[in-house]
Order: C-alpha cells, then structure tokens, then sequence
C-alpha cells in the first residue's frame, strides 16, 4: 500500500502504544476475550486524539494547495476543532472555527472550558452558530478571505473525507504490524463512530489487506446509525478507489452499533459512567462522556453478552477526547 503518494505533515506521536487490559480483563470473568487498547489518545497535538491522523493528510492537502488559512466546523467541544487549531498553530496557519450549538441544556463550564479553553489558547477564531446556520456561516467566512486575497482550505466536519480517512488506512497499518510483532490476531476493533472517517479508513485499511477483522463503530450522535453506516461505506469505496480499487464485499464490512448513545449526543448515561470508572480504575485510562465512554460500554456489554469468545482478541481503539473533561465537571465529580 502506498500512502506515500498523497501530500502529509508529520503531526503525531507514532507508532501509538498497543496495551493490554489484563486487570479488566480478569474482573470481566472467564469468557472475556483478550483485551486490548490501541491508545490513539496518545497521538500528540494538543492532548491527542483520533484527528491527529487525519489531520497529517488534511493539512498535507492544504499546504499543497497553497492555503493560509484553514476553516473546520464541529459542535461547541469539538475534539475535531481543537486539533485542527492546534495543526494550524503547529504549521503557521489561521483557523477558523464554526462551533455549532449542538448540544442543549448544558452549563456554562460546557461554553467556555475544556476544549473551547483550548481552542482560545491555541489562537483560533471562534464563530458560534446554530447547525441551520453553518452553511451561511462558512460562506461568509470565506467570501470574506477571497476579498482579502487569501486562500481558505475547508476540512470537513469530523475531518471525514477519503482524505482524512487515509489516516485510518495507516493506523490500521500501524496496528497489523504491532500485532504481527507480538503474534496477535484481531477478532475485532471496537470504536467511537460520528462522522465516518475512523471507520472508513479502518473498514479501507481491512478489506485492503483481507482480514476478516471486524470494525465495529459505537454509534455515539445520532438516533440509529443506518445514516452513519451509509457515510462510512462511501468515504471507505472512495478512499479504496484512490488506492488500489475496491475489493468485493466491502458494505458487508460496515457494522455500527447501535443502543448505546443514551438520551442523545453529548448527553452522559449511566452505562457510559461505569465505563469511564472502569476503565480508569482497572486500567488507568481517562476516557471522555461523549465518544470513548459510550464506546466503551459497548465493548463491555458486548463482551457480558459473550459476544466474543474467550479465545477471541478485541482492540478497543481509544479515540481520545477527555480534553473535554472539565466541561462535564457537574456530572463526573459526583
Ligand atoms: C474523541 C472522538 N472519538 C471518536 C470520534 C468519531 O470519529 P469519526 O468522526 O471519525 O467517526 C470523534 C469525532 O469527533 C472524537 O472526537
């Protein structure tokens, strides 16, 4: 496979550690399978996090085109943001921020701490909006740079695009070889899935190579994940065409999960709190109340209903996140 072919900045900390989660794996009983975390929380730029590896190839495309200034969108504590402002600093560019109101009812630790504090540090300018009003919102924002003779680069929201999901294509990458190296067969990776570009770049990254690795995307943002499901499965077809062509059977690959956003995104459950506590107190891990915890409970359901068998290896790929910690302090600290 050549990744080499498409424009890339060096953004991250690589190879992220593969660890297992033996102490959880023994407080799950007898029929758990091997545990493992891919810790993509680990990535680097400005706390880490999944968007580190779509942005190598975002940025990469923006400063091939020439770009002074990057535009992005994504709800008030975007993950996704904050990364991109934090790639723009690392690489001298402006950013520009669409923060949809996407979330209702939180308090005022929701608006202006975690990743918003971020956000201000690393130098973004920050447009709020409601989700109606995102498209007036970057047209203006960009008939403003043109007037001022300034190139603008538009990365998608969640950074999904096949262009952003070849950095899943190389995470995949990434993990066979660690797993090769420690004589490892994945059953199956289980993640946080929003807008796609994780997925897809991992769904690419398996049907390039033909393993029967199961990708199973934790949908955490919208009511049932049949509309995630079709994006994953166009973003991968397309990031497989610009590679080697697409294999057969790649829309079987797919599989969202469904059941476990609770009352809606960005809204705390309580299966997502026992995993959060879980996972730090049996394996010191932080993960966040919006994407890696409601992963996470899926994965433990999952394993309670003995979905996998005790002989089987799943990797939960930690997706990161927990920049927005702060911003749930009224429902984590009690
Ligand atoms: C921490 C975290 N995990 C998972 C995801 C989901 O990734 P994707 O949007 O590629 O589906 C996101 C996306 O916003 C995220 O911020």
């Amino acid at each position: 496979m050549d990744l080499t072919q498409f424009p890339r900045v060096m953004l991250g900390h690589w190879p992220t550690p593969l660890e297992p989660m033996d102490r959880l794996r023994s407080h799950l009983g007898a029929a758990c399978p091997k545990l493992y975390v891919k810790r993509d929380d680990c990535t680097g730029l400005a706390t880490g996090g999944n968007k580190t590896r779509k942005l190598e190839f975002l940025m990469g495309e923006a400063q091939a085109e020439g770009a002074q200034i990057v535009v992005t969108f994504g709800a008030v504590q975007s993950n996704h943001a904050r990364q991109t402002a934090a790639a723009a600093a690392k690489l001298g560019l402006e950013c520009d921020l669409i923060l949809l109101d996407m979330v209702h009812g939180r308090g005022p630790a929701y608006a202006t701490s975690g990743n918003v504090l971020l956000d201000k540090l690393l130098g973004a300018r920050i447009h709020l909006a409601s989700p109606a009003a995102a498209q007036v919102t970057l047209q203006s924002i960009l008939l403003k740079h043109k007037a001022a003779g300034r190139k603008a680069y538009v990365v998608p929201l969640g950074g999904s695009n096949s262009t952003g999901a070849l950095g899943y294509v190389s995470a995949y990458r990434e993990l066979g070889a660690q797993c090769a190296d420690h004589n490892i067969t994945v059953s199956a990776i289980v993640h946080a899935v929003s807008s796609g570009g994780t997925q897809a770049g991992l769904v690419a990254g398996a049907a390039f190579y033909d393993h029967r690795t199961r990708i199973l995307g934790v949908n955490v943002s919208r009511p049932v994940g049949a509309g995630i499901a079709d994006n994953v499965r166009e973003i991968a077809r397309e990031t497989l065409e610009r590679l080697e062509g697409v294999p057969p059977g790649l829309d079987r690959r797919v599989e969202v999960v469904d059941g476990f956003i609770g009352e809606g995104y960005g809204i705390p459950s309580d299966a997502m709190r026992e995993a959060i506590l879980l996972a730090a107190r049996y394996e010191g891990l932080i993960l966040d109340p919006v994407y890696s915890g409601k992963a996470f409970a899926a994965l433990l359901s999952m394993v309670r209903a003995e979905k996998f068998g005790a002989s089987d290896t799943v990797v939960f790929l930690h997706t990161g996140g927990n920049a927005v910690l702060p911003a749930y302090i009224g429902e984590l600290s009690q």
